[in-house]
């Protein structure tokens, strides 16, 4: 059932692919709920395992149908009974005649699950465009031995945690030995570069004695100097591929050197909260299920213990006002962070203007 919302009084791009859940959140059996851009919406796999999601709201007295029971794909509310299809019609109402009401129907989502990722489209849904989802193949192509995904929560607006990836200066003075960057990011302009679909990249390139932590023993000789580059491209509203890598001896990182694959993406809860999204994989030790689970565990690690505390903090400090109200002092290393919010803040105007 498709009940248009009003996305003028939405404060984010409503036309857009954001992601709604890991796959492995969401299992075969139970109901699963999370709150985004506002909206509680409710999850689960039909009988074909597919995802389906629709608004966590019964539509006679609001109770999040989340609470209620699944009989096969059919969702019965925990309140008074009413059952919903996956389609959101309501298709049984246990009182009175059974008649059901024309407006006794949920909103659903367009749903497309890719890559270890559930990618949720809460705007217009003529508008949703399968070919904008992110291609992250190499998580599924990748064994899994070298892949993994997770989950994080901030207490902070998402924007903020879209500025700390794309102004990767940070890690030269935040980030403790496992990525610390030595103090060579903090003194470059890094190249930023406009691509197609309003995508933008931030790229650093540098020398390190020795590698970053997390790649020297991967290093021909560990303790001698390395090349290393990191890119981010990030993509509306909120998600951006980031590849870091370290080589010696070469210019070859893909082939001779040592990269990570990461992704990150967020996801508004609300105006003040946030959903995080993580990935990784890389293109050495591909079998070690071992060093995967440690790489991972060292990764969350870093964002929950040293990104996490001064994002929420930032957060604290700045209240509900406007980040452009607030001026903020701009640095050299702030320009692909900005050339985001700009596109972002346009992208917004023109859908409200619509
Ligand atoms: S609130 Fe769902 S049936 Fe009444
Ligand atoms: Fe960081």
């Amino acid at each position: 059932m498709i009940i248009t919302s009003d996305k003028t009084t939405s404060p984010f791009l409503r036309n857009a692919w954001y992601i709604a859940a890991l796959s492995k959140e969401v299992d075969d059996e139970a109901l699963f709920t999370r709150k985004l851009l506002n909206e509680s919406v409710l999850m689960y796999r039909n009988e074909a395992k597919q995802v389906i999601a629709m608004r966590d709201r019964c539509p006679h007295r609001f109770a999040p149908l989340s609470m209620g029971k699944r009989l096969g794909d059919v969702i019965q509310c925990h309140y008074h009974g009413l059952h919903f299809d996956a389609q959101g019609e309501c298709v049984h109402n246990p009182h009175g005649n059974g008649k059901i009401p024309k407006a006794c129907a949920v909103q659903t989502y367009p749903i497309i699950e890719r890559d270890g990722f559930i990618w949720i489209w809460m705007g217009d849904q003529e508008k949703a465009d399968a070919a904008m989802v992110r291609n992250l193949s190499i998580y599924t192509e990748n064994p899994e031995s070298a892949v993994g995904h997770d989950y994080m929560y901030n207490k902070c607006r998402y924007d903020l945690v879209v500025d700390n990836v794309m102004d990767l200066s940070h890690v030269d003075h935040l980030h403790g030995p496992l990525l610390n960057s030595a103090g060579k990011l903090s003194p470059q302009v890094p190249q930023v570069k406009e691509l197609d679909n309003n995508r933008i990249s931030i790229r650093w390139d540098w020398t390190q004695e020795p590698a970053m932590l997390l790649f020297r023993e991967h290093m021909p000789r560990t303790e001698d100097a390395a090349q290393m580059f990191v890119e981010v491209v990030w993509q509306a509203p909120a998600s951006m591929t980031l590849e870091v890598g370290a080589v010696q001896d070469s210019s070859d990182f893909t082939n001779d050197g040592a990269v990570l694959y990461d992704f990150h993406a967020v996801t508004p809860e609300t105006e003040h909260t946030t959903h995080y999204f993580f990935a990784s994989s890389r293109n050495y030790k591909m079998d070690d299920c071992e060093y995967n689970r440690m790489k991972m565990e060292g990764m969350i690690e870093a964002f929950t213990q040293e990104d996490k505390p001064v994002l929420e903090a930032q957060y604290r400090e700045m209240g509900d006002q406007d980040f452009w109200e607030l001026n903020p002092v701009l640095l050299s290393s702030d320009v692909g962070s900005l050339r985001v919010r700009r596109t972002l803040d346009k992208l917004i105007a023109e859908e409200q203007q619509a």
